[in-house]
């Protein structure tokens, strides 16, 4: 090992978060995890470094957090922006648990239908949305691709990443 290769410590009780698609690390920590991360829990940012399995251009991003438990949201929401991360649980400085993301057949909820006339997007008067939850069937997990349940349009369009249609 080079001796001026940067270590981050290890975590002894949390999450991390490893095999991360390059640059989504801080995208998780900003738009998808607990906000209350920033002030009250310890966590590192790893971006960029060298991962042995092939991610792309061979880089990852890991994201380590002492003390916090995803939920399952979360955990859908990371596997839509990185569907190859995988979330360690950490107790006692050791992997007790280590488990692939893996998104539901369907995703309810969590983005929006690109559709602008679609059922789900409908607003009445008074700018009220209609009861109905956005609701995907999952076509492909890797790389994500949706269809809307109600009008069938599929997720993300063409310029578009999945990231643009999180609710
Ligand atoms: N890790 C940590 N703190 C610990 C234990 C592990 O921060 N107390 C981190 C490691 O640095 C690594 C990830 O959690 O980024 C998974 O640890 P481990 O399973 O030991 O590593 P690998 O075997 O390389 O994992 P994989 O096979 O998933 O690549
Ligand atoms: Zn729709």
């Amino acid at each position: 090992m080079k001796d001026n290769k940067l270590i981050v410590k290890k975590i002894e009780k949390g999450t991390v978060i490893d095999h991360l698609r390059p640059s989504t690390a801080l995208i998780i920590l900003n738009d998808i995890l607990n906000p209350e991360i920033f002030s009250e829990k310890i966590y590192s940012v790893l971006a960029n470094v060298d991962s042995s399995r092939a991610h792309g251009d061979g880089k990852k991003d890991i994201l380590k957090i002492e003390d916090v438990e995803l939920t399952p949201e979360e955990t859908n929401k990371i596997a839509l922006l990185s569907p190859r991360a995988t979330i360690n649980i950490i107790k006692d400085y050791e992997v007790v648990e280590k488990r692939q993301v893996d998104l539901p057949d369907e995703v309810i909820g969590i983005v929006r239908c690109g559709n602008e006339r679609c059922i789900t997007n409908y607003r009445d008067r008074y700018g009220r949305k209609e009861p109905i939850d956005y609701k995907f069937d999952v076509l492909s997990k890797d790389p994500v691709v949706l269809r809307c349940h109600y009008c069938e349009r599929k997720i993300p369009e063409d310029g578009k990443t999945i990231l643009d249609y999180f609710v």
